[in-house]
C-alpha cells in the first residue's frame, strides 16, 4: 500500500538515501537529479538519462534502474572520477547542489565519455548552485573533455576552437595549473560503470504482458501495456488524467494544494505512442516522445537533410535549446507539453505556426486528426479533446521551398525559465517573389490560451515583404493583441512590446534571406537584431594570487580543498534532514496567515485534529515560556496572538505522524479574521503614512546647506532596488529531540547562529540554556537567512517536542520557506547632490528608505550598514545620510549577504553615474575625480583608513580589463549595430569587515588533543559552504605543526563552545581563525616546550607529564562602536578593497542581456586559502548578478508573495555567468552592480541613437522587461503605460 505521495512525487522520498536532495520539489533546481536507465525495446539499447527525482512517480519506473549518487562511488570504497574532480576543483561549497551536479555529469559521461564544453553546459543547465558561481564546477568537469588546457572547447568560430584560431587568452596562470591539480586524479574508465541489471534486460526484452496497477490509500495508478488497453481505460474512466512525464500534473499537485486525482493512467509503457516515423511530408512523433528525443530527431534531420526542408525544425530546435533543463526535457513529453494547454509553454506557438496535426484516438470513435491551432485550446489547461480521447502522435511537416520560419521566446532568465512571451512565425512567398502567399503568427503568453493573430496575417497576404508591410503589420498587431492592463502575470506593456518586437525580428530575418534571392527595395538596412554575438562559452579565470612563500607542508596560503568536499560529492555529507528518523518522531507543519493585517477572531483546528495521523495543534497558548523572540529589545511573536500583520505570519502548527499528514492537516485549520486598516506594503505608501520604525539614523559630515549654495549644479533623483530571496539550496528546518531527563533538549538545526537559537528556545520553553544543546554540522547555504527565523522555527518545534514528549522534525517546503522567512530589504534612495561642472561632487544628501516589513528584526542594523557604506571610495566633503526603516504589512525582512552594504553602495554609485551623465563625462572619470586619495583619509564617521589598496585595485582592474581599449571597441560596436548595444562599467569598493556592534567581534575555539596524537577542534563558527572548517583546520595544522589529516572538526555545538557570535559580517573566519591561533598561548606553549623533547605523535608523553591536552582559545576582536549622535566610529575592524569592471550586451528589442566579461581585483590580504577566497568572491558576485539583474519578487495587491519557487523566481544559472570571469565573502555582491551600470550604459547608447536623453530611470534589478522598456522606440510607443489608478495592476513594487 503506497501513500498518495508515493504515487506521485515519490522517488525522492522512496530511495531513503540521503544523497538525493530536496531543494524545491518542482523540477526547478536539480538538487534531486538521479540517473534512470531503461531498456528501449524499439531500438534494442539501454537508455541512460537524468530525471528530477522530486517529480518522478515511483510507479512509472517499472523495469527501470535508478542510480543515485551513492551508487557511483563513495569515500569508503572508491570515488567516481566525477565526484573526485568536482571536489578537487573546489566546485563544492555548501555541497547541497553537488550530488545533483555529479549525477548530471555522470549521466553525460555514460552517454558520451568525451563530451564537449557545449555538452557539459547542456547537461548542467538544469542544476542550480547558489554558492559557487559555477566556474569551479565547470573547471572540474571540463577535465573530461578531450582538450582540457583552457581551450574554449566549443569550436564556435566555424568549427575551430580558440586554440586553433589563436584566440586563447590565458596561458600563464590558468586556473587548472594553480588552484587544483589533476595529475593524480582517477581516469574515467567506463568499464567500471554499473551495468544495467541483467534481470531488467531480460524483462525488457520480453513482451510486456499486462497492465500494472498500483493502489494507494487515496488513489490508484494504472499503467496499461498497449493502446487498446489505454483506450479502454480512458473510456471507462474518462476523468482520469493521462500522465506521462508528470512535469505538469506533478507541479499542479504541488501548487494547487487540494487537487486530487483518485485514478491516474500512466501512458509511458504504450509503445505505439513512442513511435517516430519519417515520411514524405514530414515526421510523425509519438505523443509520449520526450522533448529530449524530439530535440535529437530535429538535430539529426537538420544535420542530414537539405536546409530548405528543415527550416521549421531549425526553429523548433531554437526553442528546444532553451526550454527547461535537461532533466525536465528527459521527462517531459511533446503530448504533455501541447495538452497542458499552458500558453507559457513554448511548443504550441511554433508547432501551430508549422501547421502541425494531432492524431487523436478513442475506443468509440477511432482516430481523428485535429489541426494544431488556436481552436485546439478552449481555456487555460483545456483542449477540445474529448475525455475518452488520447493523443497518439503529432505530424510535423517539412518546410516548403520559399517558406521561412522562426521561433522566439523571452524569459526572465536566458535559459531554464518559462517564457514571458513566445512566438512561432511562418511565411510562404509566391515562388520567385517577395509576395506573401500565406502567413502564420502565433503567440503564447499574451492571453489565457494560444493566440493567433489571424486578422493581421490575413491582411498581409498578397503584400510585398517591405517597409510598408512592416509598418502595417505592427499597427495591426497592436490592434489585434489584446491584453488587459490588469492581465494575469503583469508586465503588460512589455508583453505587448514583445509581440511587435518579435515580428520585427522575424521581418528582418526573412528580409536578410530573401535579399539573397530577390531584389527588394528596403531601407531598413540595420540588421543587427539578428547577429549572434560570438563570445567564449567557457568560463575562464585568468589570474589570482597564490602565496609561494609557504612551505608545501604548511597548508596556510595553499588552495586546500574544502574539508568535506568528498563527502559532499558522494552524498555522504549529512545535513539536518538527512539524520535518520528517531523512533517516535513526529513532523510539524506551520499554519500561516492568509491576511496582511487582521484581528484573529478564532482558530479552529478541530477538522485537522480529526485527521489520520494528527497528534496535536499548537498555538500561542501552548508556549510554556514566552511567546516571543527578542533581538536587541525588539520582540517578535512566535505565534501571532491577537493580530496578524503580514501574509505568511505563523499562527499555529500541526504536529502529525508524517510530513504529508501534517501538511494536509495544516490546510484544514480554519482561522477567522477581521480585516484591519491600514494595510499597505510599499515604501511609497509607508512614506505617505509616515510609518517608520524607531530609531531613525543619520550620519553627517561637512556643512550641507553652505555647500549647496556654492555648487555649479544641483540634481535631485532617486533609485529603487528590489529585494532578494536567499534561495539557499537547503530550506530551513531542524529536529528537536527531548532527552527525557531534567528537561534536556537537543536540537539538530540549520542555524547560522546556534547560540541565539539556544537562547530563544530556552526563553520559549522557560528552561535554562544549559539544558539545550544545538548541533550544527553544516548548512546547505545560509547567506544571512538562517540567523533569525530559524530561531523562531526552533522554538516552535521545541515546543511541539516538549508538548508531545517525542522528537519533532520541521522541514520547510520551498514555497513556505520563501513566504515565511523573507529576504533582503528593498530600498529606495532619494538624493540631492550638488556638483561642479567638472564632475566634482561637493555635497550629497541621501535619504535611504528600506522596507522592513512588519517587525524591526535586524532592519536597523542593516540600515546602519547601508549608511556606513554610503561614501564607498569617494571623498564627498559634505555628505549626509538619513536612514528610515519603513514599517509595512509584509513579512519581516532580514539579513542577506552584504547586510545593507550592497544597497548603500548602489545608491551612491547611482549618484556618481547620474552626475557623470549630466556633466557629459565618462562615469569612470567622475569616479576617479571623487575618490579618496590621501594616504590618511577619514570616512564620514571619522574612521581613519588608507585608500592606497583601493586605488591599486582600481588601477590594476582597469588595466587588466583593458578598459580604455574596450570602451573604444564598444563605441564602434554601438555605432554599427542598431538593435544590439554594449556597455562597460567599473566601480571601486571599500567594504567594512566585522560587526559595528563591537561585542559580536569575538570568537572561541576548543582544541582537544588525544593520546594518540589526533586533534579535535571545535569552534563557534558555522560551516555553510564558506569553508570556515577548512580554514580552521589549516590554521590548527599550521600552529600545531601536525598534518591536517590528524585534525578533525565534527560540528558546531553550543555544548562545546558557548555564546558564539553569528557566522556573519565576513568575520567568521577571522574570529575563529584567531581563536584557534590564540589557543597556542595557553595549550601549545606547554606542549611546545615538551615537543622539543618528544615527537608530536608521542603526546602520550605529555599526558604522562600531566600537561593539559585541552584548551580553549578566545579571540577578543576590536572594540568597534558607533556613536550615532556624533557620527563617529570606529565602525569596523578594517576595510577590504576591490574594483570590478564588467561588459554586457543588450538586445534592444527583447531586453535580453548577456554578461560578456567581468574582471575583479580584490585585496584579500594574505589569503589563507586562495581557492576558498576566490570561490567566495565569485559566488558573491554571481549572487549580485541575481540581485541587480534577474531576481524579482512579485507581490499581489493583497500583499501575497507570488514568486514562491524556482519556476517563478530565477536565481542565476550557468548561462548567466560571464564567459570571461577574471577575478571575500560578502563584499563582491556589490561588485555585480557593474553589470547594472554597464546595462545602463548600453541602454543609454540605444537611447542616444533615437535622440532620447541618456538620463533615464532604471530600477534594480535591471530585468529584461526594464531594459526593453527603457530602450524606448516605435514599438514601446505602441504600448503606452496606462495611467495610474485607471486599472488594478497584477503585482506591486514593494
Ligand atoms: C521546472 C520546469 C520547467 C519547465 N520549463 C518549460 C519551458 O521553459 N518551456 C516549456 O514549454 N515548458 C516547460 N515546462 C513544462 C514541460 O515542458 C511540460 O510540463 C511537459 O512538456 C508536459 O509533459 P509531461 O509528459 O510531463 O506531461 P504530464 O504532466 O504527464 O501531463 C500533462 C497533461 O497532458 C495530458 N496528456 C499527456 N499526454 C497525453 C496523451 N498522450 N493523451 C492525452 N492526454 C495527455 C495529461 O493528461 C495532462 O493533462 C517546464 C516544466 C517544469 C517542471
Ligand atoms: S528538488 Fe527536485 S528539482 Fe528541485
Ligand atoms: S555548493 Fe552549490 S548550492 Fe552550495
Amino acid at each position: 500500500m503506497l501513500s498518495q505521495n508515493h504515487l506521485h512525487v515519490s522517488l525522492l522520498y522512496i530511495v531513503l538515501l540521503t544523497g538525493t536532495k530536496y531543494g524545491c520539489g518542482g523540477g526547478g533546481c536539480g538538487a534531486c537529479t538521479v540517473m534512470v536507465s531503461k531498456y528501449d525495446q524499439l531500438n534494442n539499447r539501454v537508455l541512460h538519462y537524468t530525471v528530477n527525482a522530486c517529480l518522478q512517480p515511483i510507479c512509472t519506473l517499472h523495469g527501470a534502474a535508478v542510480v543515485t549518487v551513492e551508487g557511483i562511488g563513495s569515500t569508503k570504497t572508491k570515488l567516481h572520477p566525477v565526484q573526485e574532480r568536482i571536489a578537487k576543483a573546489h566546485g563544492s561549497q555548501c555541497g547541497f547542489c553537488t550530488p545533483g551536479m555529479v549525477m548530471s555529469m555522470y549521466t553525460l559521461l555514460r552517454n558520451k565519455p568525451h563530451p564537449t564544453m557545449e555538452d557539459i553546459r547542456e547537461a548542467l543547465g538544469g542544476n542550480l548552485c547558489r554558492c559557487t558561481g559555477y566556474r569551479p564546477i565547470i573547471d572540474g568537469f571540463k577535465t573530461f573533455c578531450d582538450v582540457s588546457n583552457g581551450c574554449c572547447q566549443n569550436g564556435e568560430s566555424g568549427g575551430k576552437c580558440c586554440i586553433e584560431n589563436g584566440t586563447k587568452q590565458h596561458n600563464d596562470s590558468d586556473i587548472s595549473e594553480e588552484l587544483f591539480h589533476m595529475d593524480n586524479v582517477l581516469p574515467l574508465d567506463p568499464s567500471q560503470d554499473l551495468i544495467f541489471p541483467p534481470e531488467l534486460m531480460i524483462m525488457g526484452k520480453k513482451r510486456a504482458c499486462g497492465s500494472l496497477c498500483f493502489q494507494g490509500d487515496r488513489l490508484k495508478l494504472i499503467s496499461p501495456v498497449d493502446l487498446t488497453n489505454l483506450l479502454e481505460l480512458k473510456t471507462e474512466y474518462p476523468e482520469a488524467p493521462v500522465v506521462v512525464g508528470n512535469t505538469t500534473i506533478g507541479i499542479n499537485l504541488l501548487l494547487l494544494k487540494g487537487v486530487h486525482h483518485p485514478l491516474t493512467i500512466y501512458a509511458g509503457r504504450v509503445s505505439d505512442l513512442h513511435t517516430v516515423t519519417w515520411g514524405k511530408d514530414g515526421v510523425s512523433m509519438g505523443a509520449v516522445c520526450t522533448l529530449s528525443s524530439l530535440k535529437e530527431e530535429m538535430e539529426r534531420a537538420v544535420r542530414e537533410m537539405e536546409a530548405e526542408r528543415t527550416r521549421g525544425y531549425q526553429a523548433l530546435l531554437q526553442t528546444l535549446r532553451c526550454l527547461a533543463g535537461k532533466q525536465i526535457r528527459n521527462m517531459a513529453t511533446i503530448g504533455g507539453n501541447i495538452l497542458s494547454a499552458n500558453p507559457k509553454y513554448d511548443l504550441n506557438s511554433v508547432l501551430a505556426a508549422l501547421d502541425c496535426t494531432l492524431q487523436v484516438m478513442s475506443k468509440e470513435n477511432g482516430t481523428r486528426a485535429i489541426t494544431l491551432n488556436e481552436e485546439l485550446f478552449t481555456g487555460f489547461g483545456k483542449t477540445v479533446l474529448r475525455p475518452d480521447e488520447v493523443l497518439l502522435s503529432i505530424d510535423i511537416p517539412y518546410s516548403k521551398p520559399w517558406e521561412f520560419v522562426s521561433a522566439f521566446r523571452q524569459a526572465q532568465r536566458r535559459e531554464f525559465a518559462f517564457s514571458i512571451v513566445n512566438a512561432g512565425m511562418k511565411v510562404l512567398f509566391r515562388e520567385g517573389t517577395n509576395i506573401v502567399e500565406s502567413l502564420n503568427i502565433y503567440y503564447g503568453g499574451v492571453g489565457p490560451t494560444l493566440v493567433k493573430v489571424g486578422r493581421t496575417c490575413q491582411k498581409l497576404v498578397g503584400r510585398s515583404w517591405g517597409e510598408e508591410l512592416l509598418a502595417d503589420a505592427c499597427r495591426l498587431l497592436e490592434e489585434e493583441v489584446e491584453l488587459s492592463d490588469s492581465a494575469h502575470g503583469g508586465k503588460v506593456e512589455y508583453r505587448k512590446t514583445l509581440t511587435t518586437s518579435f515580428f520585427f525580428k522575424f521581418y528582418m530575418q526573412v528580409l536578410q534571406e530573401l535579399r539573397e534571392r530577390v531584389h527588394i527595395q528596403d531601407s531598413t538596412s540595420v540588421l543587427s537584431s539578428l547577429s549572434k554575438t560570438k563570445c567564449p562559452r567557457d568560463i575562464t579565470l585568468s589570474r589570482f594570487l597564490v602565496s609561494n612563500a609557504q612551505s608545501s607542508q604548511d597548508p596556510v596560503g595553499h588552495p586546500m580543498m574544502h574539508q568535506a568536499a568528498f563527502h559532499q560529492a558522494t552524498g555522504e555529507a549529512q545535513y539536518y534532514d538527512d539524520i535518520p528518523a528517531v523512533q517516535g518522531e513526529l513532523f510539524v507543519y506551520m499554519v500561516t496567515s492568509t491576511r496582511a493585517h487582521a484581528k484573529i477572531i478564532n482558530i479552529d483546528p478541530s477538522e485537522a485534529l480529526g485527521m489520520t495521523g494528527v497528534v496535536t495543534f499548537l498555538s500561542a497558548g501552548d508556549v510554556p515560556g514566552q511567546n516571543r523572540r527578542m533581538l536587541f529589545n525588539n520582540p517578535e511573536e512566535l505565534f501571532a496572538e491577537e493580530e496578524v500583520s503580514c501574509v505568511g505570519q505563523i499562527i499555529g502548527a500541526v504536529v502529525a505522524e508524517s510530513r504529508e499528514q501534517a501538511r494536509r492537516a495544516a490546510q484544514m485549520v480554519k482561522v477567522t479574521y477581521q480585516d484591519l486598516l491600514p494595510v499597505f506594503f510599499t515604501i511609497e505608501e509607508a512614506i505617505q503614512h509616515q510609518s517608520f520604525f524607531d530609531p531613525k539614523r543619520k550620519l553627517e559630515r561637512g556643512d550641507m546647506d553652505k555647500a549647496f549654495e556654492t555648487v555649479d549644479q544641483i540634481l535631485e533623483d532617486e533609485i529603487y532596488l528590489g529585494g532578494q530571496e536567499h534561495f539557499y539550496m537547503e530550506t530551513q528546518g531542524l529536529i528537536a529531540v527531548p532527552k527525557g531527563e531534567n528537561g534536556e533538549l537537543e536540537l539538530f538545526v540549520a542555524s547560522q547562529h546556534s547560540a541565539y537559537t539556544q537562547e530563544v528556545v530556552g526563553i520559549t520553553l522557560g528552561i535554562d540554556s544549559n539544558k539545550i544543546t544545538c548541533h550544527v554540522r553544516r548548512l546547505g547555504g545560509a547567506f544571512g537567512g538562517k540567523v533569525m527565523k530559524i530561531a523562531s522555527l526552533s522554538a516552535i518545534t521545541a515546543t511541539a517536542a516538549v508538548k508531545t514528549g517525542r522528537p519533532v522534525r520541521c522541514v520547510l517546503e520551498r514555497g513556505d520557506d520563501m513566504l515565511i522567512t523573507s529576504g533582503r530589504h528593498p530600498f529606495l534612495g532619494k538624493y540631492k547632490v550638488g556638483y561642479n561642472n567638472d564632475g566634482t561632487i561637493m555635497a550629497a544628501d541621501i535619504t535611504y528608505y528600506s522596507n522592513g516589513g512588519c517587525t524591526l528584526n535586524e532592519s536597523l542594523a542593516i540600515m546602519e550598514k547601508a549608511l556606513l557604506h554610503m561614501d564607498n571610495g569617494y571623498k564627498i566633503p559634505n555628505l549626509r545620510g538619513r536612514g528610515l526603516v519603513c514599517k509595512t504589512y509584509l513579512p519581516s525582512y532580514t539579513a542577506f549577504r552584504g547586510f545593507g552594504g550592497p544597497q548603500g553602495l548602489m545608491v551612491m554609485e547611482s549618484v556618481l553615474h547620474e552626475v557623470a551623465v549630466k556633466c557629459g563625462l565618462p562615469p569612470q572619470k567622475v569616479r576617479e575625480i571623487n575618490m579618496y586619495r590621501e594616504e590618511e583619509c577619514y570616512t564620514h564617521y571619522k574612521q581613519l583608513f588608507s585608500p592606497r589598496d583601493m586605488l591599486r585595485c582600481w588601477d590594476e582592474c582597469l588595466d587588466k580589463a583593458g578598459y580604455h581599449d574596450r570602451l573604444q571597441a564598444i563605441q564602434q560596436f554601438n555605432t554599427s549595430n542598431r538593435w544590439k548595444k554594449r556597455g562597460i562599467s567599473a566601480v571601486p569598493m571599500k567594504f567594512g569587515v566585522g560587526f559595528s556592534k563591537g561585542f559580536f567581534n569575538q570568537g572561541a575555539a576548543l582544541v582537544n588533543i588525544y593520546k594518540d596524537g589526533s586533534v579535535l577542534v571545535a569552534h563557534g563558527g558555522t560551516e555553510m559552504g564558506q569553508g570556515i572548517n577548512t580554514k580552521a583546520l589549516q590554521i590548527a595544522s599550521h600552529i600545531l605543526k601536525v598534518p591536517m589529516s590528524s585534525i578533525h572538526i565534527k560540528e558546531t555545538c553550543t555544548g562545546n563552545v558557548p555564546n558564539a557570535a553569528p557566522s556573519a559580517a565576513s568575520f567568521g573566519t577571522d574570529a575563529v581563525g584567531m581563536a584557534v591561533k590564540v589557543f597556542q598561548r595557553s595549550l601549545a606553549s606547554d606542549l611546545f616546550v615538551l615537543s622539543r623533547q618528544l615527537p608530536w605523535t608521542m603526546t602520550i608523553g605529555a599526558y604522562c607529564q600531566k600537561v593539559s591536552l585541552s584548551a580553549t582559545g578566545f579571540f577578543m576582536g576590536p572594540h568597534t562602536d558607533m556613536d550615532w549622535e556624533n557620527s563617529e566610529g570606529p565602525a569596523y575592524y578594517y576595510f577590504t578593497f576591490g574594483a570590478c569592471c564588467s561588459e554586457v550586451e543588450i538586445d534592444c528589442l527583447t531586453g535580453d542581456h548577456k554578461n560578456l566579461r567581468t574582471d575583479i581585483v580584490m585585496d584579500v590580504g594574505r589569503s589563507l586559502n586562495p581557492a576558498i577566497d576566490i570561490g567566495q568572491i565569485e559566488g558573491g558576485f554571481v549572487q549580485g548578478i541575481g540581485l541587480y539583474t534577474i531576481e524579482e519578487l512579485q507581490f499581489s495587491l493583497e500583499g501575497v508573495l507570488m514568486t514562491r519557487g524556482p519556476s517563478q523566481y530565477k536565481i542565476p544559472a550557468l548561462c548567466d555567468v560571464p564567459p570571461q570571469f577574471n577575478g571575500i565573502g560578502e563584499p563582491p555582491v556589490f561588485l555585480a552592480s557593474t553589470i547594472f551600470f554597464a546595462i545602463k550604459e548600453a541602454v543609454a547608447a540605444a537611447r542616444r541613437e533615437r535622440g532620447l536623453g541618456d538620463s533615464f530611470p532604471l530600477s534594480s534589478p535591471a530585468t529584461a522587461e526594464r531594459i526593453r522598456m527603457a530602450c524606448e522606440d516605435q514599438f514601446t510607443e505602441m504600448a503606452p503605460s496606462p495611467e495610474k489608478g485607471t486599472f488594478k495592476p497584477w503585482s506591486i513594487n514593494i
